[in-house]
């Protein structure tokens, strides 16, 4: 009977030695120690012996047992200060891998910020933003805005026109989106189109081949001047302050008439006269008026029951008066050390 607990308990810890993970090591003990194991197993033979047999095999069992259980909690504690070893190492921190910085987040280009700034408060009021094509035909940027060829007026804005492609031009305001949004969206209308023009310029601190402007329509029956300054006002005032005021003073533009040179309060001086506004107290900052009869005409617009206005301001020209910018040229440079101040 002797040998039998020693068999057992050599198979035991074999077993043992070759099991590696703590489920393992569960599933070894159940059979060998549990209620149905091998070890109960053989406890069961004891009953059947008698005498000083039953005595000494029930010494001999015990003993067995008192070493399996104990090489069981030995194996149990090995593995479980292995798989702490295994955790700790997984969760090491170098701290000496040297930091890498994140990217800088970049910004909106001021000219943009001003551009949205002006969508919010356009549709606000119920105005589309359109978007138009920058390569322009000579008909939509002169013809179609009461510009015909050979007009003096084309001299004031001289552009970019393509080899091999006689009736396109690099346009030169916004006002080439009247007609296309009269003929695009008819009547009632109100659109504003925010956009990129080129001019043919010997540059310097004031002129640009490449800026931006704004350009805004309203059509509807019994549209007046009033309407006009009422809507200019709101402009000039989320743009420099609750306090300033619209100045409109005649202006020849070919596409309106009566037309309009839009000037506001000097935000810097509030309009006592400064070196920003040449002591004047005022900042001309648009060109407006009532849409000429040809134009409306060309946009399928009939004169005799609809009337309306446009203006025209330069984004870029409002940036630089915001933040007193003396070169026109930064806008377009793609200098970081200027735009970073933005
Ligand atoms: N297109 C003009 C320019 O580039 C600006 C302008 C003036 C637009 C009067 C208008 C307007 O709509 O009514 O100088």
């Amino acid at each position: 009977m002797k040998q039998v607990w020693t068999q057992l308990k050599d198979e035991a810890l074999t077993a043992l030695s070759a099991v590696s993970t703590l489920d393992a090591l569960d599933l070894l003990r159940v059979d060998v120690l549990g209620r149905k194991g091998k070890l109960a197993g053989a406890m069961k033979e004891l009953a059947a012996l008698e005498g000083e047999e039953k005595k000494e095999a029930g010494v001999a069992a015990n003993e067995m047992k008192t070493a399996v259980e104990a090489a069981f909690a030995a194996k149990e504690s090995a593995l479980r200060s292995a798989s702490r070893a295994a955790d700790l190492a997984r969760e090491r921190v170098d701290v000496t891998e040297p930091y890498v910085p994140p990217m800088p987040r970049g910004h909106l280009h001021p000219v943009t910020q001003i551009q949205e700034s002006l969508e919010d408060l356009f549709t606000s009021m119920g105005f589309m933003v359109m978007s138009g094509p920058e390569l322009e035909s000579d008909y939509y940027n002169f013809t179609a805005v009461n510009v015909p060829p050979n007009h003096p007026a084309r001299d004031m804005q001289d552009t970019f026109y393509i080899a091999g492609q006689p009736n396109q031009v690099m346009r030169t305001h916004t006002s080439s989106l009247q007609v296309r949004a009269m003929r695009a969206y008819g009547t009632p209308l109100r659109m504003i189109a925010p956009g990129r023009c080129f001019r043919n310029e010997a540059t310097d601190v004031r002129h640009e081949h490449t800026f931006h402007q704004l350009e805004g329509v309203v059509v509807d029956k019994g549209i007046t001047l009033g309407h006009m300054k009422g809507v200019l006002e709101t402009m000039a005032k989320h743009l420099y302050g609750p306090d300033t005021e619209v100045r409109l003073r005649p202006k020849f533009y070919p596409f309106v008439e009566p037309g309009v040179n839009g000037e506001v309060t000097c935000y810097l001086c509030k309009g006592k006269g400064c070196r920003l506004c040449k002591k004047t107290g005022w900042l001309e900052v648009f060109g407006a008026g009532m849409i000429h009869p040809n134009v409306l005409v060309e946009g399928g617009v009939d004169p005799d029951v609809y009337t309306g206005f446009a203006f025209g301001l330069g984004l870029t020209r409002l940036v630089m008066l915001k933040y007193g910018i003396d070169d026109i040229r930064w806008l377009e440079s793609g200098d970081m050390r200027f735009l970073n101040q933005f």
